[in-house]
């Protein structure tokens, strides 16, 4: 497909019109930004990996019945999406204490939380994406509460599923992040990407970090990292 006007620029994608006004082409950037962009760097073949990554676990929940914007992968770092307006809330998930969760609450890292913990923030790069409840939610009048309730649900259904997938892949799903829009249907579903840019993964037999803390604290090869989990992922084989 070829790749038109480009409509939205971020930090890890870029999006184009198609012929067809309810699909977009994004393309996957090299770029990684981490602190609210504070520390940037180009990273050759980050877009690539992250695309395929994320169109496969893309695949795997649409395969488990939860709706999100994934319609095909394109090329090594293009894939197809539905057009989706942004909900400005990302909603986070989380099983093991790490990153902004240790440090609010004065926890260790790696501590297996109790249950899983659903975070939104307020999406809001001048904010610092603020930390936010439903009040606040209410408050900025954001999103219905009926639709938050089903962002909810749905988050920690995506949480179920990728457990076991990246189980299967010897990956500890500790953290991720997921963002939500409606297309134009009005229907509510994932948009977005799920990627090591967008969750922590850890080896599950060492805890080694193959997400963006590699890059964040400095600790390695981003590019190493990425791969082994699309190597991993790719020789997943998902459970029916
Ligand atoms: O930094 P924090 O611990 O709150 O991040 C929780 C999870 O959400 C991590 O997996 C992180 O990569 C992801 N995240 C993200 N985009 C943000 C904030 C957090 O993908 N803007």
């Amino acid at each position: 497909m070829e790749s038109k006007q480009l409509v939205y620029e971020g930090k890890a994608k870029k999006l184009y019109k198609t012929d067809d006004a309810d699909l977009l082409l994004v393309q996957y950037k090299n770029d990684l930004t981490a602190f609210n962009g504070q520390k940037k760097a180009t990273e050759h073949g980050k877009g690539a990996l992250n695309n395929q990554i994320s169109s496969l676990i893309f695949n795997v929940l649409q395969t488990k019945g939860i709706p999100n914007h994934w319609v095909k992968q394109l090329s090594e770092d293009k894939q197809l999406v539905k057009h989706t307006n942004i909900i400005p809330i990302e909603v986070v998930v989380r099983n093991v204490s790490a990153g902004s969760l240790a440090k609010r609450l004065g926890l260790s890292e790696g501590d297996l939380l109790s249950q899983p913990i659903v975070e939104f923030y307020y999406k809001d790069d001048e904010l610092g994406d603020p930390l936010i409840n439903e009040d606040h939610i209410r408050l900025l009048d954001l999103v219905e509460s009926s639709v938050l309730l089903n962002m909810k649900e749905l988050a920690h259904q995506v949480n179920l599923v990728l457990i076991d997938y990246f189980k299967q892949c010897d990956l500890r799903l500790v953290d991720f992040k997921l963002e939500f829009g409606f297309d134009s249907n009005g229907e509510l579903m994932l948009s977005d990407e799920i990627s090591p840019d967008t969750c922590r993964l850890w080896d599950i037999h060492t805890n080694q970090k193959l997400d963006k803390d590699v890059f964040r604290q400095g600790i390695g090869s981003v590019d190493e990292a990425y791969n082994v989990v699309l190597e991993r992922l790719k020789g997943a084989v998902s459970h029916g």
